[in-house]
C-alpha cells in the first residue's frame, strides 16, 4: 500500500451562479473541491490549512477508518474544530472500500461548498469486476443557495420553520442550461461513440435526495457507497443525500449528438416546499458530425414525489457476491425518526422567535425522541470517552423503547410532537453485532431520511412500509446478498433495518444526512469499546489534535 499526500487550503472564493456573485468557502479555490485518488488499502494524508474566517473540520464520508476515529472529522464528536489561521493533518486509512466515496466539511453547513470526490481503485494488479471503462467521470450532485449558508444555518436553528430551499440543484457545481446566466458553465462530458464511461455519482446535496438520468441512454449500476453491486440496467437512479452510485454509461447512441444528463429532487412530503428545478449537464459525442443548432434531448425523470420509482430502484441494489451477514444479533434496537417540536429556551442561546407549529415551540428533530445537542462544553465526545471526562454525554441511548403509537398514522396526537434535549450515546462491546431498525414516523409529516453511520459500512437487510412488525418483518430480511452501504434511505412512513459487526473501536457519529435534520438533533453516537488484543484497540491519540 502507498501513502498519498494532499494539501487543502480552505479559503473564501468568489463564485458566480444564477447571476449572483458570492464568496463561498472552497478548497484550493475549487468548487467542487479536488478529487482524492487512492487504491484499496492505501493511506492518504491531507494537510488542511484553514485560511477562512470560521472553524471547520473535514470528514471522509464512507471511509471506515479502522481504529482511527481521531481523523474522522465530525465537529465536537471526534475533534475540536480547526480554527482560522491554523492547520490539521488528517491521516485517512482505507481498508475494504473500493469505488466512489467523498469528503466534505463536517461543521455547520460548510459542506454546501466544501466537498469533493474520493476515488478508490482496486489494488495494483487487480481490476474492476467489469470491463475497464474508457474514462471515469466524477459527477457531484449538489445544491446552490443565493444566500450565504451561514445565514441559512442561523435561520434553520432559530425558527427551524420553513426551510429556505436551495435556488438550484447542481451537477459538478453548475445548475446548467435551464437556469439564467448558467449556460457557459454547464458541465460537459465529451464521449466517443462505442466507448464505455464510468460515472461516479455523488449526492452532496444538503437537503435533497435526487433522481438522476441521461437522455437516450440506460445506466448500468455496478456499485454504491464504495462496494460493488450485482450489475443491473436502469433508466434512472435515485440517490440519497450522502450516497454514491457507480454507473456505467455505454456511448452507443446514434440519433443525436448531444444529450442532457439531469438531476432533480425526490421528496414525498408534499407539504414541504421543495426545490423542483432540474440541474443539467451535457453528454457530447465528439466524433459526431458538427453540432447543429437546437437543444440536447432531455431525459425522462420520475416526478418529484414518485415514491414507487424510488422504491423500485432502491430494492434492486444487491451486493455483487454472497456476503457474510451476521445471523446472531447482540444489540437490537428500534429507533424512531421524527421531526418534532421543542419548547423555546432563549436562556440557552436559543434566541428563538418560536415559529414552531405550536405556540412557544420551535422545530426540532430526533432519534427515539431525543434531540441530540452538540457539545457546548469545549470537549469533544471522543476526548471525553478517551480521558473518562464525565458530564459530556450519557450512555443511555436509546433511553427507552420508542413511545408506542401508530408511527405512520397521518395525524399523531400533539403530545407526541415533543422531544427531549440530550446527548445520549450507545456504548457497545467490541465485536458485538448491532441491528438498528429505523422507523420513520408521521409526526409533522412522513418523509424519507438518509441515515448515515460513521466508522462502518452496514448491510441493509430489510426495508418496508408502515410500522415495523417484530413478529413478521424479520422473516423478510435478505441475509444473502444485501447491499453494503454507509447511508440508507429510510422510506417515507416505513422502516429500514441495518446490521453491522462493531469491530471498529472508537466514537462514531450516526445522523440523518439532511443537514437541517442534523442540526435539529436527528443524531446519536455509537461508542465501540476496545477489544482485548492490541490490533482491536484504538490507535493512540495524536498529539496534534486541535484544542477547543
Ligand atoms: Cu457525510 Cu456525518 O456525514
Ligand atoms: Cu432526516
Amino acid at each position: 500500500s502507498r501513502t498519498h499526500h494532499y494539501d487543502f487550503f480552505i479559503r473564501e472564493t468568489n463564485v458566480t451562479r444564477l447571476c449572483h456573485e458570492k464568496a463561498v468557502l472552497a478548497v484550493n479555490g475549487q468548487f467542487p473541491g479536488p478529487t482524492i485518488n487512492a487504491r484499496k488499502g492505501d493511506v492518504v494524508v491531507v494537510n488542511v490549512y484553514n485560511q477562512g474566517h470560521k472553524n471547520i473540520t473535514i470528514h471522509w464520508h464512507g471511509v471506515d477508518q479502522p481504529r482511527n476515529p481521531w481523523f474522522d472529522g465530525p465537529e465536537y464528536i471526534t475533534q475540536c474544530p480547526i480554527a482560522p489561521g491554523s492547520n490539521f493533518t488528517y491521516r485517512i486509512i482505507f481498508s475494504g472500500e473500493e469505488g466512489t466515496l467523498w469528503w466534505h466539511a463536517h461543521s455547520d453547513f460548510d459542506r454546501a461548498t466544501v466537498h469533493g470526490a474520493i476515488v478508490v481503485h482496486p489494488k495494483l494488479g487487480s481490476s474492476f469486476p467489469y470491463p475497464k471503462p474508457h474514462k471515469e467521470i466524477p459527477v457531484i450532485l449538489g445544491e446552490w443557495w443565493n444566500v450565504d449558508v451561514e445565514k441559512l444555518l442561523e435561520e434553520t436553528k432559530r425558527t427551524g420553520g420553513d426551510f429556505n430551499i436551495s435556488d438550484a440543484n447542481t451537477i459538478n457545481g453548475q445548475p446548467g442550461d435551464l437556469f439564467p446566466c448558467s449556460k457557459d458553465g454547464t458541465f460537459r462530458v465529451p464521449v466517443e461513440r462505442g466507448k464505455t464511461y464510468l460515472l461516479r455519482v455523488i449526492n452532496a446535496g444538503l437537503s435533497n435526495d435526487m433522481f438522476f438520468a441521461v437522455a437516450g441512454h440506460t445506466l448500468t449500476v455496478v456499485g454504491t457507497d464504495g462496494y460493488y453491486l450485482k450489475p443491473f440496467t436502469t433508466g434512472h437512479v435515485m440517490i440519497s443525500s450522502g450516497q454514491t452510485m457507480d454507473l456505467l454509461l455505454h456511448a452507443i447512441n446514434v440519433s443525436a449528438n448531444r444529450y442532457y444528463m439531469a438531476a432533480r429532487t425526490f421528496q414525498t412530503n408534499t407539504e414541504l416546499t421543495v426545490n423542483n428545478t432540474t440541474a443539467t449537464a451535457i453528454l457530447e459525442y465528439t466524433d459526431a458530425p458538427p453540432l447543429t443548432a437546437g437543444s440536447p434531448e432531455p431525459p425522462v425523470l420520475p416526478a418529484v414525489d414518485d415514491l414507487a420509482a424510488a422504491t423500485a430502484y432502491t430494492a434492486a441494489l444487491r451486493s455483487l457476491a454472497t456476503v457474510d451477514v451476521p445471523t446472531h444479533v447482540d444489540e437490537h434496537m428500534v429507533v424512531t425518526i421524527s421531526v418534532n417540536v421543542l419548547p423555546c429556551k432563549p436562556s440557552n442561546g436559543d434566541t428563538s422567535s418560536c415559529e414552531g407549529p405550536i405556540n412557544g415551540t420551535r422545530f426540532a428533530a430526533s432519534l427515539n425522541n431525543v434531540s441530540f445537542v452538540a457539545s457546548p462544553t469545549g470537549v469533544d465526545i471522543l476526548d471525553a470517552y478517551y480521558h473518562s471526562i464525565h458530564g459530556v454525554y450519557t450512555s443511555d441511548f436509546p433511553n427507552r423503547p420508542p413511545v408506542a403509537f401508530n408511527f405512520t398514522e397521518p395525524e399523531p396526537a400533539t403530545e407526541l410532537w415533543y422531544t427531549d434535549r440530550g446527548r445520549r450515546v450507545k456504548v457497545v462491546e467490541y465485536g458485538a453485532v448491532v441491528e438498528v431498525v429505523f422507523q420513520d414516523t408521521a409526526i409533522l409529516g412522513a418523509e424519507p431520511h438518509p441515515m448515515h453511520l460513521h466508522g462502518f459500512s452496514f448491510y441493509v437487510v430489510g426495508r418496508g412500509f408502515g410500522n415495523f412488525d417484530e413478529g413478521k418483518d424479520p422473516a423478510t430480511y435478505n441475509l444473502v446478498d444485501p447491499p453494503y452501504q454507509n447511508t440508507v434511505s429510510v422510506p417515507t412512513g416505513g422502516w429500514a433495518a441495518i446490521r453491522f459487526r462493531a469491530t471498529n473501536p472508537g466514537v462514531w457519529f450516526m445522523h440523518c444526512h439532511f443537514d437541517r435534520h442534523t442540526v435539529w438533533g436527528m443524531d446519536t453516537v455509537f461508542i465501540v469499546k476496545n477489544g482485548k488484543t492490541p490490533d482491536a484497540q484504538m490507535l493512540p491519540r495524536p498529539p496534534t489534535m486541535p484544542k477547543c
